[in-house]
């Protein structure tokens, strides 16, 4: 058993209930959790799930967002994405009755309970965890908006499930590459957001935005919320990637070691951080700690453990809000020691 922030989590075989075809290069899978298991999986909408697969010899890990509303059959929607080994794998060869090996749902990123009224903003593959949300707000009946961005009708995921009528929920859709009557043209960024708002401006109102997608969407949505007077508070995020950062030079530190206390599951080890290691992470699962980690890029969150003692250089930071930082919780994939002794707990 493995734990993240405060978050505990375990690792389970489950088999593969039912693959459909979402686009031409897009599947959802839903899995069967056998009933003694499904106490595990209790989540909050906007959680993920890691998924542990192993392909021609190489263990590899990737985070995957539900997309089914608590209670619902658990499932995961998976783009193929050029160059990616694990999304290949499921899309293609993936076959109903195989057994995956997922971790029980983590992650910060989560439907305010309180919020009576949200605005979900989305792009591509990032719709996963905002349909949990939309999903999950449509039983509760919530005042929603989703804006949901893709090239075309042909590339959207879930078009089906968007385009039925819902009376809680107002579904625009945002095309970069094919004008469709009732959409708006272009990506989602302060451009098409504010044309967006002038029509609905009471979704300037929401108490929670939960925006999802690549960073750059990202960046410029929360821009652009921000210019209109929407506090940071309200703006909840998740990055689906980081941006291409060239870490190295950062990476370079004044210390060449330090002494590390790493705190996990109750246990305590002492670790030595040497600059040849790179990150935290890596010096940690080196001595065979099996501290948890997913994206290793900064974005998923899974490596999040709380400074008690010392201090760190975090370089790149996708997961954590300002707050958080400021309790001291460090992402370990992306920090280096700048003190010669340091005490970091991932039980927090
Ligand atoms: S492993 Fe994903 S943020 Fe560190």
């Amino acid at each position: 058993m493995q734990q993240t922030g405060s978050h505990t989590f375990s690792f389970f075989e489950v088999q593969v209930a039912r693959i459909r075809s979402l686009t031409p290069d897009a599947v959802e899978i839903a899995l069967h959790i056998p009933g003694e298991l499904k106490p595990h999986f209790d989540f909050v909408p906007g959680q993920h799930l890691m998924l542990e697969v192993c392909l021609d010899g190489n263990t590899y890990r990737r985070s995957y967002s539900l997309c089914n509303a608590p209670g619902e059959p658990l499932t995961l929607a998976v783009k193929r994405m050029p160059g990616g080994i694990v999304s290949n794998f499921l899309v293609t060869r993936l076959k109903v009755g195989d057994l995956l090996r997922i971790s029980t749902p983590v992650g910060s990123f989560r439907l305010d309970a309180v919020h009576k009224h949200v605005v979900l903003i989305g792009a591509g593959s990032g719709i996963t965890p905002l349909l949990s949300m939309f999903r999950n707000g449509t039983h509760r009946r919530l005042k929603m908006s989703l804006l949901y961005g893709n090239q075309s009708p042909e590339s959207t995921m879930f078009w089906d499930e968007f385009n039925s009528f819902n009376p809680s929920a107002r579904v625009t859709h945002f095309f970069s590459q094919a004008h469709e009557t009732g959409c708006f043209f272009g990506r989602i960024n302060g451009e098409t957001l504010s044309s967006y708002f002038t029509s609905y401006p009471e979704d300037l109102r929401a108490e929670g935005y939960y925006l999802c997608g690549p960073s750059g969407m990202i960046d410029s949505v929360r821009a652009y919320l921000e210019t209109q007077g929407i506090s940071s508070k309200r703006i909840h995020s998740e990055y689906f990637s980081a941006p291409e950062v060239d870490n190295a030079g950062l990476v370079k530190n004044e210390i060449s070691k330090s002494q590390m206390c790493v705190i996990l599951e109750g246990d305590r080890y002492e670790v030595q951080w040497h600059s040849s290691d790179a990150t935290m992470l890596e010096s940690i699962r080196k001595d065979g700690i099996n501290a948890p980690f997913s994206c290793k890029k900064g974005v998923c969150g899974s490596c999040r453990a709380k400074v008690s003692k010392g201090s760190v250089n975090l370089f790149s930071n996708y997961a954590l809000t300002e707050e958080e930082i400021q309790e001291g919780y460090i992402l370990t994939c992306q920090c280096v020691p700048t003190s010669e002794i340091l005490e970091v707990s991932f039980d927090e």
